[in-house]
């Protein structure tokens, strides 16, 4: 077995490090893949020493440029090395452009792709994002998704729900192993004693869209009676500083403008923190892991299990909404607690156990193999069925051998088919196969 990780970015770097010391625990063979997406010490090379990664195998170096131009060097690199590699399985994490290469390359090479925080969805296209994870979901074998929500939108498009896994997401295996590492030593230079607010801001829809980044770096300056601490990721510097932003923000007593800092650091700066204000997709996701309420400065979000869970709250980009949200959360005990409270639905911290067992499981049973469809047929069609007899997924499956239970409904509601799922006064959706000519 051979297992060939892509990686491009800060998020993959952290996401994927749980995985990766599963694979060497386990004394499989593997290769690392970075595409160079990020490069900068402190947005690359520094996770790898954080995390104690190996130093990947292959750097394609692209660095940063236009997507159309970043994806065709990615794809054309990512290819030169899996043909030479020849692995039994490429695995993604993610929705960088690194995943949709990657998947895009070893899925026309007949390599099967394991697509690890699988069948997130925003619904917005204008999100470079959003069609990253829907095309490596288009290519992908196996899915390794955080939770039951993300598994019933690969259903809805289609996807067979036996190749989706719901496995929880390796931020929290992160966050758990190296929180304590973390607080052993952090090298931060900050006073964490006093009461704050953490804030990033990176994404593509806030920083290229002056109006909506304007309104945000308003909002900062009326918040100030907190102070704010705000790690600034390389692509906003720049745009702040092409629309003479930046000053305004370092001329304010109450924000501390940071490079961004190491994993380790930043869980320190979480630890310690009263409010995370972000529009990241990670740190939504570590918020809740870590009992921080938070505040999303977005109109929508992949992630609205944190949302339905209390944890998280959208607020979009308007200025007046995003400070008294703020201030009413910082001001009123009840909801902060409530907010912090909020249950987890990222998983236990052995998502990385489970897609490992998964991925050699699915080996053993030949799955890993992509070969042509060999029986003559084809699909019968869709059929709703109302089910009244005391059966469970997998022994109505075993029974009906040309028949899948690809979606039930209890109470209105879809709810993933899993195999022990009991069918009994649920409605469910089958798909049924013709037989053989
Ligand atoms: C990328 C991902 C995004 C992810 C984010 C994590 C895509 C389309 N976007 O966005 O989904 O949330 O990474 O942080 O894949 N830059 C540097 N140094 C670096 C890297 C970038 O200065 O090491 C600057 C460059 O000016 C570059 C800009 O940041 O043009 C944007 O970088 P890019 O990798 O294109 O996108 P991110 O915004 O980082
Ligand atoms: N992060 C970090 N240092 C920072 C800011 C973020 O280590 O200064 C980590 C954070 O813990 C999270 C990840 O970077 O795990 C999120 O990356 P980012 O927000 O860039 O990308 P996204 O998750 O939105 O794709």
């Amino acid at each position: 077995m051979k297992i060939a990780f892509i990686i491009g970015t800060r998020p993959e770097i952290i996401k994927m490090s749980p995985l990766i010391d599963e694979v060497k625990k386990e004394g499989l063979d593997y290769i690392l893949i970075h595409t160079g997406q990020h490069y900068d010490q402190e947005m690359s090379e520094q996770f790898f020493q954080d995390l104690e990664l190996p130093q990947p195998d292959y750097n394609i170096g692209v660095g940063s440029t236009t997507h159309g131009k970043q994806t065709a060097i990615m794809l054309e690199g990512i290819e030169e090395i899996l043909s030479s590699e020849n692995p039994d399985i490429v695995l993604v994490e993610g929705d960088t452009n690194a995943v949709m290469a990657g998947a895009l390359a070893a899925g026309k090479m007949h390599i099967a792709i394991g697509h690890v925080e699988s069948g997130l969805r925003s619904y917005d296209k204008t999100m470079p994002e959003e069609i990253n994870r829907v095309v490596a979901d288009i290519c992908s074998q196996l899915f390794f998704v955080p939770t039951e929500e993300s598994a019933i939108n690969l259903i809805f498009e289609g996807l067979n729900p036996h190749d989706i896994h719901i496995t929880g997401n390796t931020v929290v295996d992160a966050v758990i192993r190296n929180l304590k590492i973390a607080e052993k030593g952090s090298g931060l230079e900050l006073d964490l004693e006093r009461d704050y607010i953490t804030l990033t801001l990176h994404r593509a829809e806030n920083t290229d869209n002056p109006e909506r980044l304007i309104s945000i770096i308003n909002a900062l300056l009326e918040l100030n009676e907190t102070r704010i601490i705000f790690p600034v990721h390389p692509r906003t510097i720049k745009t702040l500083k092409r629309l003479d932003l930046y000053h305004r923000l370092v001329q304010s007593d109450h924000i501390e403008l940071i490079k961004p800092v190491g994993y380790l650091d930043f869980l320190v700066l979480l630890s310690h923190t009263r409010l995370v204000i972000t529009d990241s997709g990670g740190i939504q996701e570590e918020a809740i892991t870590m009992d921080l309420p938070c505040i999303t400065l977005r109109y929508n979000t992949e992630r609205p299990e944190t949302v339905t869970a209390g944890g998280n709250i959208l607020v979009g980009t308007d200025k007046d909404l995003i400070v008294s949200r703020a201030k009413e959360i910082l001001g009123n005990e009840e909801l902060y607690q409530k907010m912090s409270q909020a249950i987890n639905p990222y998983g236990d911290g052995t998502t990385s156990q489970k897609i490992v067992e998964i991925i050699l499981k699915s080996q053993h049973e030949g799955k890993l193999k992509i070969t042509p469809p060999e029986n003559i047929g084809g699909m019968e069609g869709r059929f709703i069925l109302n089910v009244q007899e005391n059966i469970d997924v997998s022994t109505y499956e075993d029974k009906n051998p040309k028949s899948r239970v690809i979606m039930a409904f209890e109470n209105h509601k879809a709810v993933f088919p899993h195999a022990s799922l009991p069918l009994k006064g649920k409605t469910i959706i089958l798909e049924r196969s013709q037989s053989n000519i």
